[in-house]
């Protein structure tokens, strides 16, 4: 009796289901029907039916909640954004691979979302046919103690790689960024850098493994893909490459308690002279101890924050700062000390106490504001005088924000050619510029990004050039980008590739050209293919 009305049941819901499938797919544009319909065929024997897994704006409810769940922009979520055919939350391997297959075999192009942080969101946007590869339901982590390494898939957030590491051990973590909801699938092949950069290096440093779908559909781990294509997806961006699935990481120690500080100053007292000194020493300063300056512009002056990490206990530190960089004037005062965990949640600005539940994700669309990112690198100390015309600038446009992040220690140690990512020694600093705003329409927008791009062209003499370094994971189009439907232009691809990846480009390009013949995988700052 139960095993009728278990069936009866079923039959009712397929019959219900097909029938959902059959009304809207009436109203499909004829790519999305030959999209679905190969996808339909390549998952046949899949637990999830393909009314689950495939959403388009036909049904626009359920469309728009799964697309703005990983919008962070406010830039790229406006009427007047492209929209995709259909998103496709993967939530197997295959689905990946149907995906690939059925994009490729229809002409239609991919963009791969995890994290959806792309400060240009071109995980999400573009300007020709494409469909979106959502990869966040892809979300598992295990880790696996006895060697210090876990699997992390790359729809997992960094937020839930800290709590699931945190969970099992107070003396272990992993470097890579602050904010918790960025996805290890984008952050980790953009580089991925944190504060614990000068005693571990980047994300990409601590990677040991990884699963990928190539432009054939087919699933490769490292020995399968082989050394080149494993070392261009650790920095090169894994979207000119393939669908990377999960990374395998290698844990790093930590002392069970970290010391966290944050010191204000103002320009009205002796801001500029400390992060003068700043700029001379915190490249230099002991490996265990990472010091970012925060310039920011509050009620119309400037306060310069250093926000600080040490792997140690407060008096070591204290000691620390005397010898080295004693114009900080750090007090104990200034000082906590807690688990790394915790140090999670103050980098991200949330009060001490904070439940370290906070860094798992929540499935409700996040807050978003108007962003535009920038980055330079430094090689040589800013001089009083250029700093004092720069708090000038930032007061005048008043929404603009810095970040200065210290190099040195171990970057410093790891070859420029050990992975695409070439901004080792002889850096001091890497700023990240950040320009926000809320007032909706092209006028406000128009005037931000001038004011983004005003700042930038201001910095010139001071950052690097011949090339202006830029670093991939702050994703800035204004230094090159391609047109993706009809463009493989080397010499466009050139012009940003050269920023970001110096003298990696050539090595790049004789991989893409390799795994990726037909440039599959476009968008408008991949690695073009050479013909
Ligand atoms: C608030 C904030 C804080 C940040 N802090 C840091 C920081 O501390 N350190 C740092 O290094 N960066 C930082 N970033 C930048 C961040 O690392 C990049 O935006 C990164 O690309 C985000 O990854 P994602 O998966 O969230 O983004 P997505 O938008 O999903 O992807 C970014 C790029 O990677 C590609 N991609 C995504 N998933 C995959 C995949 N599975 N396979 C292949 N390609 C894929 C996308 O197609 C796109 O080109 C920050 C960004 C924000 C918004
Ligand atoms: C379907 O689910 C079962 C049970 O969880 C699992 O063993 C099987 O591998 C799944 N099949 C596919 C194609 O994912
Ligand atoms: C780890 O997670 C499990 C399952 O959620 C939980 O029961 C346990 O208390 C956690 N342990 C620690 C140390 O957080
Ligand atoms: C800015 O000025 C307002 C009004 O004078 C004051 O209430 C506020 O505390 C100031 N903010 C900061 C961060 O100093
Ligand atoms: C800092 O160093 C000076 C000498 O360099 C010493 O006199 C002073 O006591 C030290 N202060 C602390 C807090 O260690
Ligand atoms: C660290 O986080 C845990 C779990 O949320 C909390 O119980 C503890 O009080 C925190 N410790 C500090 C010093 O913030
Ligand atoms: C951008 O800024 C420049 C220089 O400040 C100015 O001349 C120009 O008019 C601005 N353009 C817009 C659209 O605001």
């Amino acid at each position: 009796m139960r095993t009728m009305e278990s069936f009866s049941f079923l039959l009712a819901s397929l019959i219900l289901m097909l029938s959902v499938l059959q009304a809207n797919s009436q109203n499909y544009p004829q790519e999305t029907k030959l999209f679905i319909s190969c996808f339909s065929d390549y998952s046949r024997y899949s637990n999830f039916s393909v009314s689950e897994i495939i959403y388009t704006p036909q049904n626009p409810k359920s469309f728009n909640s799964i697309l703005n769940l990983h919008i962070h922009n406010k830039r790229f979520k406006t009427q007047a954004t492209s929209k995709p055919l259909a998103i496709i939350t993967a939530r197997s391997e295959n689905h990946v691979h149907a995906t690939v297959k059925c994009a490729k075999s229809n002409g239609i192009q991919v963009r791969i979302r995890s994290g959806g942080h792309d400060y240009e969101g071109l995980s999400y946007v573009s300007d020709v046919s494409y469909v979106v590869l959502d990869m966040f339901p892809l979300h598992k982590i295990d880790l696996d103690m006895e060697s210090g390494t876990a699997w992390v898939q790359a729809g997992a957030t960094l937020g839930e790689l800290y709590y699931q590491i945190a969970n099992k051990s107070n003396v272990l973590a992993f470097p890579a960024g602050v904010c918790s909801s960025l996805g290890t699938g984008g952050h980790f092949s953009g580089g991925g850098y944190g504060n614990l950069m000068r005693k571990y290096g980047l994300s990409v440093d601590n990677i040991i493994d990884a699963i990928l779908v190539d432009a054939n559909g087919i699933l490769l781990d490292r020995k399968l893909m082989g050394e080149d294509l494993f070392w261009a997806i650790r920095g090169g961006g894994g979207a000119s490459f393939g669908v990377i699935v999960a990374w395998k990481i290698k844990l790093v120690p930590v002392p069970p308690q970290v010391t966290v500080f944050r010191v204000k100053k103002s320009i009205k007292e002796d801001a500029t002279d400390v992060a003068y000194q700043w700029q001379l020493v915190a490249p230099n300063l002991d490996k265990d101890l990472f010091i970012r300056v925060q310039p920011d512009v509050v009620n119309g002056t400037v306060i310069v924050s250093f926000i600080g990490q040490f792997l140690g206990p407060i008096e070591r530190l204290l000691r620390l700062v005397n010898e080295s960089f004693p114009e900080l004037g750090l007090k104990q005062s200034d000082c906590t000390e807690m688990p790394w965990i915790n140090s999670t949640l103050f980098w991200y600005d949330l009060p001490i106490g904070t439940p370290i539940e906070a860094l798992l994700p929540t499935n409700q669309e996040p807050p978003s504001i108007y962003t535009k990112g920038k980055s330079d690198y430094v090689k040589k100390p800013i001089p009083k005088e250029a700093l004092k015309s720069i708090w000038d600038l930032m007061i005048k446009y008043n929404n603009i924000w810095m970040q200065w992040n210290p190099y040195g220690g171990r970057m410093a140690e790891i070859s420029p050619k050990a992975t695409p990512f070439p901004h080792r020694a002889g850096n001091l600093f890497l700023i990240q510029y950040s320009v926000f705003w809320t007032e909706d329409g092209a006028e406000a927008n128009n005037r931000y990004l001038n004011y983004s791009r005003s700042f930038y062209e201001f910095m010139t003499p001071y950052v690097s050039s011949f090339p202006r370094e830029a670093f991939l994971n702050y994703r800035d189009i204004d230094i090159g980008a391609k047109n993706p439907s009809t463009s493989n232009n080397l010499v466009d691809s050139l012009k940003y590739a050269s920023k970001l990846f110096k003298e990696n480009v050539e090595r790049l390009l004789i991989v893409k050209t390799r795994v990726d013949p037909s440039n599959f995988f476009s968008y408008e700052q991949s690695i073009p293919t050479q013909n």
